[in-house]
């Protein structure tokens, strides 16, 4: 089938309206958020059903023409960005957003692909039920991008990560066809687990279509406190103290490093940090409680002051009602915009034993002090899940496009190599997309990375989905 075809088939299929083929129309879906990549493509697909989707994909496999599948576009890895060949096309599941249905007593929800994350949260809790999925793109990014990286956030510590929310998928394979499996069981050791094969897949071996998710109760009471910790090993214990004492409660912990919130006010000024002396370390802790809110209140001051008389807390200050909890929230998910409007900057998302956290930062920090004398390190994280986000920024009056082009590599192996001698991950939560691919090579091991091909080839033998992406061609 020639391009030109191919086009037709697809008008065919979709509607004129949803083939975008206008240079002006393609743009928005063409570069990652970060504009670290600008791609081109031959049309930008809109489907809204998954038979859609299928027939889509089957003419592509035909055709041999390579697809990317796009959510809310908000990877942090270049993802879902297609190449300069203009010969891909972008498919975005943005139309495919019905929530097809809450199952009460299953505790279930299922979802297109399309549905935005906050849409299910809202959805969820109109039913009097938590869809715990939390991160700070919510408001764009989509269940079935959510999917594809496997998501993480700021739930993980006490409801685990897209994948374990998820139980059923609905995966059009790169032939086109339809696997059905929106099975909404929490047991089925029914041979292979082909759900959490595609769940981290990032478009590379199937597109999700829909999903069928976990719901838990909403919590009846929530109190969130900010606390100044004076260094890293106390803020392990402080997390430790929390989880023998709160145990299941503890559903948020979240560092941020002095300099990621000197950033944020920068940026940002009506978001400074309430706490007073610019601590160190400041720690967003987040209690949820289903007896009530006296309950969870006594919990969290009765640990505070422990924490206060073991010296492990310097200072704390606990949200008095829902709109203080929110600011809290809102600084540190604005970490992000801050280093976004600071310029360009070198982000890493690792993870590690929590145990090896503090050596890890301790010797990672001195060699690139050392290295590059003022660097500034943004660090910030879901430490509660050994998450680090070990940002490293150019020194203040340093060009960041000059820094990143002479040092970026130099910077990637020195982290990615002390991750690795710490045993620890170089992709925690964003995933791998097109930034990471070298580094995944560099530092996966040569069997991991064969198993990974030999998987590739054989559910997506003509490479048509997302190739580039996860592992080289
Ligand atoms: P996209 O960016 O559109 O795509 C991501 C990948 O999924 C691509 O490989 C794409 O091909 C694939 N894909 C998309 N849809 C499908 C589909 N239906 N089927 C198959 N493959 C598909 N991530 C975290 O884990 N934790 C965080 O705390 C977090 N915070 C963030 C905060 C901000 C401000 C921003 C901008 C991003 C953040 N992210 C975070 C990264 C990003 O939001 C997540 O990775 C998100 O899950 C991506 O969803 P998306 O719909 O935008 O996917
Ligand atoms: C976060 O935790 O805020 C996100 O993962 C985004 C980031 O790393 O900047
Ligand atoms: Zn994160």
């Amino acid at each position: 089938m020639s391009p030109s075809a191919f086009i037709s088939h697809c008008q065919k299929l979709l509607g004129q309206a949803y083939v975008l083929l206008d240079d002006q129309d393609k743009a928005p879906y063409l570069s990652d958020w970060r504009n670290r990549y600008q791609g081109k493509a031959l049309a930008i697909l809109l489907p809204n059903t998954t038979t859609q989707v299928a027939e889509i994909v089957k003419a592509c496999n035909q055709a041999k023409i390579s697809i990317v599948p796009q959510g809310g576009n908000t990877s942090m890895c270049g993802a879902a960005t297609p190449n300069d060949s203009g010969q891909q096309v972008v498919m975005n599941l943005k139309r495919m957003q019905t929530i097809r249905g809450i199952d009460a007593s299953n505790q279930t929800i299922v979802v297109e692909a399309g549905c935005i994350l906050q849409t299910v949260q809202e959805a969820a809790k109109a039913q009097g039920f938590l869809f715990p999925l939390s991160l700070g793109a919510q408001g764009s990014c989509q269940i079935g991008g959510n999917l594809a990286t496997n998501a993480g956030g700021t739930n993980v510590l006490r409801y685990g990560n897209a994948r374990e929310l998820c139980l059923g998928l609905e995966v059009v394979t790169a032939q086109g066809e339809i696997m059905q499996g929106l099975r909404s069981l929490r047991k089925d050791n029914t041979g292979f687990d082909l759900r959490d094969l595609y769940i981290g897949s990032e478009g590379c071996l199937g597109i999700i279509t829909a999903a069928v998710f976990k719901l838990y109760p909403l919590p009846t009471a929530q109190w969130t406190a900010l606390v100044a910790v004076p260094d890293i090993p106390s803020t392990i214990q402080l997390l430790n103290l929390f989880q023998k004492r709160t145990a299941a409660l503890l559903t948020g912990f979240e560092m941020m490093s002095k300099d990621s919130l000197d950033l944020t006010a920068k940026h940002f000024p009506q978001m400074k940090n309430p706490l007073s002396n610019d601590p160190a370390y400041t720690v967003l802790v987040e209690l949820s409680d289903h007896e009530s809110e006296e309950h969870a209140r006594n919990l969290m001051e009765s640990v505070l002051e422990s924490a206060f008389e073991s010296g492990l807390a310097t200072d704390a200050v606990i949200a008095s009602n829902l709109s203080q909890a929110q600011s809290f929230w809102t600084m540190r998910e604005h970490i992000t915009m801050a280093q976004a409007q600071e310029g360009a900057n070198l982000k890493h998302d690792i993870s590690l034993p929590i145990s090896s956290l503090h050596a890890f930062i301790e010797e990672t920090d001195g060699i690139l002090r050392q290295h590059f004398s003022g660097v500034r390190l943004i660090n910030f994280g879901h430490l509660g899940d050994g998450n680090l986000h070990y940002n490293v920024a150019p020194p203040v009056g340093t060009n960041p496009k000059e820094f990143n082009s002479s040092h970026e590599q130099v910077i990637h192996d020195v982290v990615y190599t002390q991750v690795e001698k710490h045993h620890g991950s170089i992709s925690a939560e964003h995933g791998i997309g097109q930034l990471k691919l070298p580094d995944l090579e560099a530092h996966r091991g040569s069997v991991a990375l064969q198993l990974m091909r030999s998987l590739k080839h054989a559910l997506d033998p003509n490479n048509i989905l997302n190739p580039g992406k996860v592992i080289s061609e």
